[in-house]
């Protein structure tokens, strides 16, 4: 690779840069943001409580320029993100927010907010509610209360003190500017000082070798040099491998700085996505051309997660409960792979092979992800059932395309998650209905054939019973929200 940074990289702390040197400081390259933090002196506001994305215990804050040398500021689960991820940001942690002058310390504004509501509690939750109040401070002068809800989705608390959090969030739009706002041009200086040496890392410890590229043609060749290397993008789902099972993965290729996947374009007839556009990058370009896209974004994790989590790395796990893909099987969306001098495209009906199993090649990266514009009378919807509505995976889920014709059926398409070992569409039902009348009592007789078609397995999240009957109550749901709109 050309440009390569060899074993050290750099980020903004502490109003200053700071350098990792992987070499001579005894860090993995997976050590994650979390156990960094926590292993320096000052910085252990910073708490573990599950290792895996659930708590927002962890949470820190990633600033970074945009075009317009803005900072963009997103709160991430520090236990989810590994250390070179933050080349090149700002990381924000609890103890940078308030100012010291001598003895005297002057709490930031949210943190004034959070203990004027009564809404600081244990120390263990509180840092990590503290940083999801300063991002959504930092993004929005005047949150309604979904927004603040959303902001806040990925902390828990189990002292059941939520109402007076939710006040504090109520209050933010009152709040003047703070001292990250009077230092904005000197943060900038200090990123594009780092930015000014922009090259691809490649870091190489005693047991592992961990790639940063800045281009698809470096990644090619990293592939060809190292073809088992796994490969991540916002690391949710492979980070997990690492704090949960304990494997190390021995070589990574880290997509997360390839600006050629992170483009989103439009034209007459599709919305081409950039595999490593973060999910709530995506929610917010979607939100208003694909509805459903932001029905389905609205119980996808958290937002610390969907700051994280990329739609090439949804589909990539080819999960059979990932909420993207019934949602782009109901857009009959194809994806786009990319090698090194080919490409190709595919139905995602057709890249996904078997549980967890996709037809990507060894020498193969997913590109992008291309959905075709519906026709304006074609109605799509996704639904998801899990055991709460915030921060939970699908127990089931539906992506559903229906066009009708004066009110007979003159399309139809049923997919289905958590109902298979993949993500699977229900061909009989969707044969049973097409044509006829769109009635509740053909909705009741398709329910029927529904129920046999799947062979659900029972797990931890639910029985097969249910599995079967809510699945049945999902098309239910969409006939009924059809009827009324
Ligand atoms: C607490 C928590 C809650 C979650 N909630 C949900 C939820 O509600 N719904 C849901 O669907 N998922 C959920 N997830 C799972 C996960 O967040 C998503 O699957 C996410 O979209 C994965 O994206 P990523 O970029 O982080 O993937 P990564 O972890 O980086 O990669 C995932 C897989 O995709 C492959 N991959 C990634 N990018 C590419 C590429 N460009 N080319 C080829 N292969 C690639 C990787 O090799 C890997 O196998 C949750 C995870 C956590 C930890
Ligand atoms: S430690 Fe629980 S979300 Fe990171
Ligand atoms: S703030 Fe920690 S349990 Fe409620």
């Amino acid at each position: 690779m050309s440009g390569i940074s060899n074993n050290s990289m750099q980020f903004v702390l502490d109003n200053k840069i700071t350098t990792v040197d992987f070499k001579n400081q005894n860090l993995k390259p997976t050590t994650t943001v979390l156990n960094y933090l926590r292993s320096l002196p000052d910085h252990k506001g910073v708490k573990e409580g599950c290792a895996e994305g659930d708590c927002g215990a962890c949470t820190v804050v990633i600033a970074e320029p945009d075009e317009n040398n803005d900072l963009k500021y997103k709160a991430v689960n520090s236990c989810l993100i590994f250390l070179p991820m933050i080349h090149g940001k700002q990381l924000i942690t609890v103890e940078n927010l308030a100012t010291r002058n001598g003895y005297e310390v002057n709490l930031h504004p949210v943190q004034q907010a959070l203990v004027e509501a009564n809404g600081s509690q244990c120390g263990y939750c509180t840092p990590g509610i503290v940083m999801s109040l300063f991002a959504l401070y930092k993004n929005y002068k005047n949150p309604s209360k979904d927004i603040i809800e959303d902001a806040l989705a990925g902390n828990l608390c189990r002292c059941t003190g939520y109402q007076p959090i939710l006040n504090a969030g109520l209050t933010l739009s009152s709040l003047g500017n703070d001292h990250f706002a009077k230092k904005k041009n000197e943060t900038v200086e200090l990123l594009k000082k780092i930015q000014h040496n922009n090259h691809s890392l490649a870091i190489e410890t005693e047991k592992q070798k961990y790639f940063q590229p800045l281009s698809t043609e470096e990644v090619f060749e990293l592939k060809n040099n190292y073809p088992e290397a796994v490969i991540i993008n916002g690391s949710t789902d492979i980070a997990l491998k690492q704090t949960k099972k304990f494997e190390f993965p021995e070589n990574i290729i880290d997509l997360s700085r390839i600006s050629e996947l992170k483009t989103f374009r439009e034209n007459n007839n599709e919305f081409i996505i950039g595999s490593g556009l973060s999910l709530e990058e995506i929610k917010s370009g979607l939100k208003k051309k694909l509805p459903a896209f932001d029905q389905m974004f609205n119980v996808f994790a958290s937002k610390q997660i969907r700051n994280l989590a990329t739609i090439g790395g949804n589909i990539g796990t080819a999960s059979p409960i990932s909420d993207t893909i019934p949602l782009l099987f109901a857009y009959k969306a194809k994806v786009k792979l990319l090698k090194s001098k080919s490409e190709r495209e595919l139905l995602i009906e057709d890249f996904i092979t078997g549980y967890r199993q996709t037809q990507l090649l060894p020498d193969e990266i997913i590109h992008s992800v291309i959905i075709p514009k519906p026709e304006k009378d074609t109605i799509i919807k996704f639904y998801k059932v899990s055991k709460r509505k915030d921060l939970d995976i699908s127990t089931l889920s539906g992506g559903f395309r229906l066009t009708l014709q004066n009110q007979f059926v003159k399309e139809i398409l049923l997919a289905f998650g958590g109902m298979a070992e993949i993500t699977k569409r229900a061909t009989k039902t969707e044969k049973f209905l097409l044509n006829k009348s769109w009635s509740r009592e053909n909705i009741k007789k398709a329910g029927e054939i529904l129920k046999n078609e799947f062979k659900p397995i029972s797990d931890a999240r639910s029985g097969k019973k249910f599995r079967k009957i809510a699945a049945g109550n999902l098309l239910l749901k969409f006939y009924s929200k059809i009827k009324t709109e």
